[in-house]
């Protein structure tokens, strides 16, 4: 039996049906329901919806053998997983923002709003520049228009929070895409049927054979 953890939300879904695609279905996932877990014993899969940022601790922890993150959530916690293929998926930037016009002032510390503070540090020390972080848990875009924040480093898709706000992307850091991930324990046991789901997976996404 695989199991596998899928981001709650409209990644997950697509995530779902190229899963299903790729010989792992299980209907009744499609079921209108609160409920979290769903298995077809018939193609030996059980999938369970979990919080996108939280997929990447039931994969480390073996709760999941495999699951689908976000680059993002990959690139802040490091969890201790393998990355086995870009589904192509969910694709957006990490992105520093700020108020349209806004210019950095390297005479002060800049003050960085974003939920993604190991990123920020990292891309902030690789360029030299000193910061203050302000770890914030949603809504970022609200901190430089009170004042809270300088610039703001979050996810940008389509642009439209940011332009709703009078936000502009000042530099993007990194490019995001859905990522399938392995516990690494459980990989050694189920060598097989995980090397089945990405190869099959592979020819559904950009690249694939
Ligand atoms: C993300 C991000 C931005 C928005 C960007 O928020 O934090 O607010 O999406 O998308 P856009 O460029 O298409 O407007 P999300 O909806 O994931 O919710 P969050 O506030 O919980 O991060």
């Amino acid at each position: 039996m695989l199991n596998i953890a899928l981001p709650k939300g409209r990644l997950g879904e697509q995530v779902y049906e190229a899963f299903a695609r790729a010989g792992f279905p299980c209907p009744s996932i499609r079921e209108d329901s609160r409920k979290l877990i769903f298995t077809n014993e018939a193609a030996d899969v059980s999938y369970f919806w979990v919080k996108p940022s939280d997929v990447a601790i039931y994969v480390e922890r073996g709760a999941a053998d495999v699951g689908v993150a976000g680059k993002d959530i990959l690139l802040e916690y490091e969890p201790k997983v393998y990355e086995l293929l870009d589904l192509g998926l969910g694709k957006c930037r990490v992105a520093v923002a700020a108020q349209a016009g806004w210019r950095d002032n390297t005479q002060y510390t800049l003050r960085v709003a974003t939920k993604f503070t190991h990123i920020a540090k990292q891309y902030y020390h690789s360029v030299g520049r000193n910061i203050d972080i302000i770890h914030l848990n949603g809504s970022i875009e609200l901190a430089p228009i009170l004042g809270l924040s300088d610039v703001i480093v979050d996810i940008v898709e389509t642009g439209t929070t940011l332009r709703e706000n009078h936000l502009e992307v000042v530099e993007t850091i990194v490019p995001v895409s859905a990522r399938l991930i392995a516990n690494r324990a459980n990989f050694k046991f189920k060598t097989a049927s995980i090397e089945r789901l990405v190869r099959e997976l592979s020819k559904g996404t950009e690249g694939g054979a």
